[in-house]
């Protein structure tokens, strides 16, 4: 017997290639064309719900840890493999804060900005709905042994799932190219850390190659399998919004899996008559790793069916190439310039009518600081999203009674040194540095009083 669903296959998204491949298979790039893979699914075979709502039952069940997850909950919409592989550590259990605070700080209006705190997931980061789905995948196909390059996150959930699951890992950093608060993480959950000498696109590289020379499976974006646990954060937002989407979804761009992500969701979601509108996705990039923006604003590269215009990547790569350009962010989460899932983004840009643009580290920085301030905090490159979304109120694209919901990637202390010196070295208008006082309780409560 097969352990894996014949209601799913793997399908390459290339149209002039479209070679399917059975949910058995690890795969991370269709093997007969290169190009990247989706999950597909018969829905026809696949009792999915007449109404999303429908979903909400699910919550009676919940000492039952599949119900309780965030991501298999909806295990409806993410059919690939019997229940007996699914892997939970209780992932998925985020908020989505309406933020009025914020809002009026921001020129919105009450009621209508949301965040959507994926920081507050068991790793800290929203990766961990993307390992839940690639851990589950991994253990069906029965694999001992897993790797990721990444920027920390991807890192740090990785160790936490894969010692959940007793499987080695490891991890491929850039060499002081991740914070610390993620890079803790990964050495305490176990994982064999790797630092190279080079940036994430280094890393990228280096292990799709040790992936396919030693048969490791690899749980970076490229794993259509982690896609598939990431888009049921676009469920929770709509479950949170009692079940209605929001107009605008706004997320920050790094290797460009959430944003893919996220698209194909609302994708499925309209195909099955579940949504009546899909929400405009906004995908923000820092300005010193800003190549969907080059590429998107700048070159007017798009989907166009599947037929990307390749040509204006690889000239664009091969400028950077020559320029021996690295990029640079204090969001180093996104410190990203050839993302991998580009054609993905593209088709979610494509199916969202989505806009992109680019903001600077000091943007992100003031965003973090309001975030912090008025909310429950998040690293920097999840503030890329209020920081967009300023240029977006500014520029006219989103009004102020549009429902936005940003996704904050992040937990505030993955990143506490970018935070600790944006305070004590009053780099922006919303530093708060401590005050420094002699042991004396006369001078101590001078400083308090009114
Ligand atoms: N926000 C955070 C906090 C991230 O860690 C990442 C990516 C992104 C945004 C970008 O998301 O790739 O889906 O566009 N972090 C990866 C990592 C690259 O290795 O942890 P994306």
């Amino acid at each position: 017997m097969s352990s894996h669903k014949d209601t799913a296959k793997q399908k390459c998204i290339n149209p002039c290639c479209g070679s399917e491949f059975d949910c058995g298979q690890s795969l991370f790039k269709c093997p007969d064309c290169g190009d990247l893979l989706d999950i597909i699914y018969d829905w026809d075979r696949i009792e999915v719900p007449s109404s999303l709502s429908d979903f909400a039952k699910r919550w009676a069940t919940k000492s039952n840890p599949l119900d309780f997850s965030g991501v298999w909950r909806f295990r409806d919409m993410v059919d690939f493999c019997d229940d007996k592989y699914k892997v939970t550590i209780g992932e998925g259990q985020t908020i989505l804060q309406q933020n009025d605070d914020l809002a009026g700080v921001l020129g919105v209006n009450p009621g209508c900005l949301h965040l959507q705190y994926e920081g507050l997931n068991p790793s800290g980061s929203f990766k961990d709905n993307g390992m839940a789905a690639a851990f589950s995948h991994a253990k069906m196909v029965g694999v001992k042994s897993s790797a990721c390059a990444s920027t920390g996150n991807t890192a740090a959930s990785m160790a936490l799932y894969a010692h959940s699951c007793g499987m080695k890992c490891t991890v491929f950093i850039g060499e002081g190219r991740i914070a610390f608060g993620k890079l803790s993480q990964s050495m305490d959950y176990g994982g064999h850390t790797i630092q190279i000498r080079g940036d994430f696109d280094d890393c990228m590289k280096q292990v799709q190659s040790v992936c396919l020379q030693l048969g490791i499976y690899l749980v970076n974006s490229l794993n259509p399998f982690r896609l598939e646990g990431q888009k049921t954060i676009m469920l929770r937002i709509i479950e949170q919004f009692g079940w209605q989407v929001p107009d605008w979804i706004i997320a920050p761009g790094g290797n460009l899996g959430n944003s893919s992500a996220f698209g194909k969701m609302f994708s499925e979601l309209k195909e099955l008559g579940l949504i009546a509108k899909i929400p405009r996705l906004a995908v923000i990039n820092a300005t010193g790793a800003s190549t969907l923006t080059d590429l998107f604003n700048g070159k007017g590269l798009r989907w166009n069916g599947g037929n990307v215009d390749e040509a204006i990547i690889n000239d664009y790569y091969a400028d950077l190439t020559a320029k021996n350009f690295s990029p640079h962010t204090c969001a180093s989460a996104i410190e990203i310039s050839r993302p991998v899932n580009m054609k993905k983004c593209l088709r979610a840009l494509d199916i969202c009518n989505g806009v992109v643009l680019a903001v600077t580290d000091e943007e992100i920085l003031d965003a973090k600081a309001q975030i912090g301030k008025y909310g429950l905090g998040c690293e920097p490159a999840s503030a890329a999203t209020i920081a967009g979304l300023k240029h977006l109120l500014a520029n006219g694209t989103i009004a102020a009674d549009e429902r936005v919901a940003c996704v904050l990637t992040g937990y505030l202390l993955k990143d506490p040194d970018v935070t600790v010196n944006y305070h004590k070295n009053k780099q922006g208008a919303f530093s708060n540095p401590p005050v420094q006082v002699d042991n004396d309780l006369e001078q101590i409560i001078e400083l308090i009083k009114e």
